[in-house]
């Protein structure tokens, strides 16, 4: 195990994650006494269009996968429309890898309701819904409750701390499908219908929940706004780089010997991820990596020292997305790797379009041909092929993410596909996997 030097220990920037470790964090009196709900007092005396600049200031970039700027976008709510307007916190968090939205709520789900609120007042939103993963049973009852304790307390409500400020808060379980962690499928089953993406335009912004103006932001993104309204923002852009402010909760999954939430600088690397987390484990050595969830490009060992920002992983040919690296190493295989991937998203695909339906159908039946032994140098081809026909054409991002552990496995492990076909490495499936494939 090693054992992290200070130079590296100072990366961590707990802000997001600085209660999680206090007993009983979840609770409002534990909160209240570690500063919670004071940035509330002070939005609620502050315009609601101030706190959309100070958002704007910050630099703060969605949490979601995206990293679009927040301020931004509650900025494109429409003022003055005489509609109501709506603020859904997207917590469905399915994304292969992802732990950093279910944690928070369960240690620390005031920080969360706070920024809720803030959030509803700055848009002028009276209503507001967090759309919680159906499976997440725990952090949902933990949700729950400290939604009622806001309610006892006056923070949720009518006249909200004698501001004149109203707004109710629905915590809402999902039924567990990856899709509707995708806004506008998550907008469709909150309103009641099955969850499937919508065309766009128009954008929620002014056609989304019960075609109203409504922000959508990601767990991670509303619980920053307290801290920011608090600190303010050159605070949090003192973390952080340029274009990728502030702090940022990466999570390590894999081969390494402490897995968890390691909340950093954005712009901190993989070398220093891993030292904070105690290396990798022993008799493993790195070989692939994601650096945020299954939906961005594989990574391999030559990319320790990318900087984990926005800009920092696009340049090196991937994505940031959730922050969610999972860590593979010298024993792990790519192909298998990336073969479960795509069962995950031949599972979750919703079936709208072609491209996305029919092209994982597809190339999860030349994996399990491959990886039985029975692959062609042509099924290259058509894996390059196929990605190609949903890349870019299929109707939602779900179908792009699907192809981007394949691209760039055959990229950089083209061999490892190659011993399979060519019969050096032994199949890992047995023919019985291709009879009858789904
Ligand atoms: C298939 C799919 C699944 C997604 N799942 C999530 C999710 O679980 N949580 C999330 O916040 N965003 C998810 N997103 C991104 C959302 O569509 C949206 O961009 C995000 O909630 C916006 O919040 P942000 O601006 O705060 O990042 C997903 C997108 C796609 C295409
Ligand atoms: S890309 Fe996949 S998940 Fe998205 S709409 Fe098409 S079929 Fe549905």
């Amino acid at each position: 195990m090693t054992t992290p030097r200070p130079e590296t220990l100072a990366k961590l920037t707990p802000v997001l994650t600085k209660r999680w470790l206090s007993p009983d964090a979840w609770r409002i009196g534990t909160y209240e006494q570690l500063d919670g709900y004071a940035a509330l007092r002070k939005a609620l005396k502050a315009h609601p269009d101030d706190l959309i600049q100070l958002i704007k200031d910050s630099g703060l970039r969605g949490r979601g996968g995206a990293g679009f700027p927040t301020g931004l976008k509650w900025g494109f709510i429409p003022q003055g429309d005489g509609k109501p307007h709506y603020l859904v916190v997207n917590a469905d968090e399915g994304e292969p890898g992802t732990c950093k939205d279910l944690p928070l709520m369960t240690h620390d789900p005031h920080a969360l309701v706070e920024g809720v609120i803030i959030a509803s007042y700055a848009i002028r939103a009276a209503r507001a819904y967090i759309y919680i993963r159906g499976e997440a049973v725990h952090a949902a009852r933990r949700l729950r409750n400290a939604v009622q304790e806001a309610y006892d307390k006056g923070y949720l409500g009518r006249n909200i701390l004698r501001s004149g400020y109203d707004l109710e808060l629905v915590v809402h379980s999902g039924a567990g499908a990856y899709i509707c962690g995708e806004e506008t499928a998550l907008l469709d089953s909150l309103e009641g219908f099955r969850g499937q993406p919508r065309l766009r335009p128009p954008f929620p912004a002014t056609h989304g929940l019960y075609a109203s103006p409504t922000v959508v932001n990601n767990v991670g993104t509303i619980a920053s706004v307290p801290p920011i309204v608090l600190g303010g923002a050159d605070w949090w852009k003192s973390m952080g780089t340029e274009k990728s402010s502030g702090p940022m909760i990466y999570s390590l999954s894999g081969r390494v010997v402490n897995p968890g939430q390691y909340e950093c600088s954005m712009g901190v690397t993989l070398r220093e991820l891993l030292e904070l987390a105690g290396g990798m484990q022993p008799g493993h050595n790195l070989r692939f990596w994601t650096p945020g969830g299954s939906s961005t490009p594989l990574l391999a060992a030559e990319h320790l020292d990318v900087p984990l920002d926005f800009e920092g992983v696009a340049a090196a040919g991937s994505i940031l997305g959730t922050t969610a690296t999972q860590i593979f190493s010298d024993q792990d295989c790519p192909v298998y790797a990336t073969y479960r991937w795509l069962e995950f998203y031949h599972h979750e695909s919703c079936g709208k379009c072609t491209p996305c339906r029919e092209g994982n159908y597809w190339m999860v039946r030349v994996y399990r041909r491959i990886l039985a032994g029975q692959g062609t140098h042509e099924d290259l081809d058509t894996l390059l092929d196929t990605c190609d026909n949903i890349l870019g054409r299929s109707f939602c991002g779900l179908g792009d993410g699907a192809t981007s552990s394949v691209t760039s496995s055959l990229q950089y492990f083209k061999q490892d596909y190659l011993d399979y076909i060519e019969g050096r490495t032994a199949p890992k499936l047995s023919e019985k996997t291709l009879v009858g494939a789904h």
